[in-house]
């Protein structure tokens, strides 16, 4: 199959019922989420705590499309295994969690996971050179992780053009996390990512008992995108 380099949208479950995570999935993706986004916190690297590979493996069998694990713990290594069983697609680890980055991305693919790069709004481009050659994505977070609901950070614009250019025409996902918007979606998309991540912009107006608000969320942000 080719490379699907075409735009999708990756609502966060930050921004769901934390009581009904699998009826929210349900809904969202039958509302016409392409991914869906978990957000894995140790209230260590970041600020903030959510939970772990059994909710993972909880949700997995509510997920149809792709399950997208954002990983923001410290270290990462000694629990790749476990989110690899709980069925994760895509495991994402940050550039800034340890000094071995590199094993760490051999890890996630030895593990059977497609590897993931995330990069905090701070980090620069030049680390990344060495490493694109074992990653299917590259995450730019466009707040500094932690929290739903912040305001995006524009300086990340160039540097999502840098890195498209870097990567060229390797099959690698660029992945925008972070204040996702109507207004903030076309900015980055013109710059060169194909993944959105949006979490308070697509379940904001919405519940699983009323999901269409997750379905004029989600066109409204493509649309803009689209023109
Ligand atoms: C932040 C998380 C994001 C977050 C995005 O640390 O990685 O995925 O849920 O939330 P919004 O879209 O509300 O900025
Ligand atoms: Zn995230």
């Amino acid at each position: 199959m080719s490379f699907d380099r075409s735009l999708k949208i990756a609502p966060s479950i930050l921004s769901a019922d934390f009581a009904n995570f699998g009826q929210e999935i349900e809904a969202v993706e039958a509302q016409g989420a392409d991914w869906i986004h978990v957000d894995v916190m140790d209230g260590h690297f970041v600020p903030n705590l959510t939970f772990g590979p059994p909710l993972c493996k909880a949700i997995r069998k509510h997920i149809n499309t792709v399950m997208d694990v954002h990983l923001m713990i410290a270290p990462v290594d000694p629990y790749i295994d476990a989110f690899a069983d709980a069925g994760a697609d895509i495991l994402t680890a940050h550039l800034e969690s340890g000094p071995h980055i590199h094993r760490t991305l051999q890890a996630i693919r030895g593990a059977g996971c497609k590897a993931g790069l995330a990069l905090n709004p701070a980090t620069g481009l030049d680390d990344v050179e060495y490493l694109l050659d074992m990653v299917d994505l590259v995450c730019i977070m466009t707040v500094n992780p932690g929290f739903g609901g912040q305001k995006f950070i524009h300086s990340q614009i160039e540097k999502v053009r840098k890195l498209r250019a870097m990567i060229g025409d390797r099959p690698i996902h660029i992945e925008i996390d972070g204040g996702v918007t109507p207004e903030t979606a076309p900015l980055v998309a013109e710059a060169g990512a194909d993944v959105l991540v949006a979490g308070s912009a697509v379940f904001k107006g919405g519940s699983v008992g009323n999901p269409a608000p997750y379905g004029d969320n989600i066109r409204a942000i493509k649309a803009a995108v689209q023109g």
